[in-house]
């Protein structure tokens, strides 16, 4: 037995929330408990990234880059991590270089010390220039392997991909299970081997889906791991990750304890005990809350189920479902068992939704899929046949290059487009990520500010009345 004491990081203002309550907790929410969470030790707070950011501005009408401000300000020990969709930063299509490059410039700039860069079908040209970037920048540059089951994932082609990463100069190597798929004895071995072969750190991420995740952290432990995922009690389990206090509480006493004190643990769980309950009546916790095993048989994630279901019910054949869920691994097969993570999943499940309800395969294929085939996502984990892109790119030719070699410089010409909003450099990446929520969110941010000042102004009649 190894005597190291592993690491935890806490994801309640990140996956916790994104995997639980759609993504709704407020800045609001997270600053009052900020200082508490600084003080438990934890190696880092996930804070950022993922679908905080769209999230942010289109439901909740905030900054995210004033959120991780406010936040750097209030914890000032602990390192703040966000989760990098690689060359599709917080967006869902690839962006050109030089928004890459100062996308993380700024992410850096404004208080995120590690950054968890992953590539949707692990092709490792999709991660060079954020990787070289958030070096650049100075962050902890953390490599991804996306974690799936098929006949090309193999435990080789992940140790493969990760010596590939650490080429490329990444810090440390994380394992992402956004399904829960990965059992525990697999984890054990793919730990055990990549400790063999890398001398980085290895963190585990892993969502408790179908019930296995607490388990898939004790059998990568003690193959080695180093660091592991986990959500503060009232927001963990369900789709979210493990709980903070049960692994903290399982290890101790032995020779990985955390030494994370489970009083003020309990305190933090007492607080966000009453951020679920504030969500409760917009949420549906009993959705999310489950063992879901139709995982273990179709590596559907939880987020994606729900998508399923709200768009089955909008074409009124929510009895296609079951029909759905089978065709889900059969047209992930035919795009070359890409794994199902953003925005592979949502590709993938809205093209076995029209497969079904149009009662023939490819007969409707979104823009996004065609691109897919035509190689402008990267390159997809095993080839795709050529019946299958003869239907879907007819003699369209596939591109072999790193996708973002085909994009332009953008920053300037959106600068220009935005100059009549413009308030700071992070307006103009806020814009190129999602240009019609932003243009509403500066709008929005416009009309609150001269609100604010007209208020002003009416206090001052009040006290020298004319
Ligand atoms: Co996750």
């Amino acid at each position: 037995m190894s005597n190291k004491k592993i690491k935890i990081t806490e994801t309640v203002l990140r996956d916790a929330h994104q995997s639980l309550m759609a993504t709704r907790m407020s800045t609001e929410e997270m600053l009052p408990i900020a200082e508490k969470l600084d003080k438990v030790g934890y190696h880092s707070l996930e804070v950022w990234g993922g679908a905080t950011f769209d999230a942010c501005l289109r439901f909740l009408n905030e900054d995210p880059w004033e959120r991780l401000r406010e936040l750097k300000r209030r914890i000032k020990n602990t390192p703040l991590q966000m989760l990098l969709r690689g060359q599709n930063l917080v967006g869902y299509r690839h962006y050109p270089d030089d928004i890459v490059e100062k996308f993380i410039e700024k992410a850096v700039a404004n208080g995120i010390d590690i950054i968890r860069v992953f590539d949707a079908l692990n092709d490792v040209r999709n991660l060079e220039v954020p990787i070289k970037a958030a070096k650049k920048a100075g962050a902890h540059v953390q490599g991804t392997l996306v974690y799936t089951i098929s006949p090309v994932h193999t435990i080789d082609s992940y140790i493969k991909m990760a010596k590939d990463m650490i080429e490329l100069g990444v810090d440390s190597i994380c394992i992402k299970d956004m399904s829960g798929i990965l059992t525990p004895y697999v984890a054990y071995e793919l730990v055990k081997k990549l400790k063999m072969t890398v001398s980085l750190p290895i963190q585990i991420h892993s969502h408790y889906t179908s019930g296995m995740a607490s388990m898939t952290y004790l059998k990568a432990i003690e193959a080695g791991a180093d660091v592991v995922d986990t959500a503060i009690s009232p927001l963990a389990l369900g789709t979210s990750q493990p709980a903070t206090e049960t692994i903290v509480a399982t290890l101790r006493g032995t020779s990985y304890d955390t030494g994370l004190d489970l009083e003020l643990l309990s305190e933090i769980a007492a607080y966000f005990k009453e951020v679920k309950k504030n969500h409760s009546k917009e949420i549906d916790f009993s959705m999310v809350m489950g063992v879901d095993t139709d995982v273990l048989v179709y590596q559907v994630p939880g987020g994606m189920l729900s998508n399923l279901i709200s768009q089955l019910k909008e074409q009124g054949a929510l009895d296609k479902y079951e029909e759905v869920l089978k065709e889900i691994p059969r047209v992930r097969e035919d795009m070359g068992y890409p794994p199902l993570v953003t925005p592979m999943s949502q590709m993938i499940g809205t093209q076995a939704v029209l497969n079904v309800i149009t009662g023939e395969r490819y007969k409707v294929v979104p823009k996004e899929v065609r691109d897919y085939v035509k190689g402008l996502y990267g390159r997809p984990p095993a080839p795709i046949s050529d019946e299958i892109k003869k239907k879907i790119i007819g003699d369209e030719k596939v591109i072999e290059v790193r996708p973002a070699d085909l994009l332009n410089p953008q920053f300037e010409e959106a600068k220009e487009e935005i100059k009549e909003y413009y308030e700071q450099e992070e307006d103009v990446l806020t814009y190129v990520l999602f240009p019609q929520v932003a243009k509403k969110f500066f709008e929005y941010r416009r009309a609150k500010k001269y609100y604010i000042d007209s208020t002003l102004l009416n206090s001052e009649f009040m006290i020298y009345p004319a």
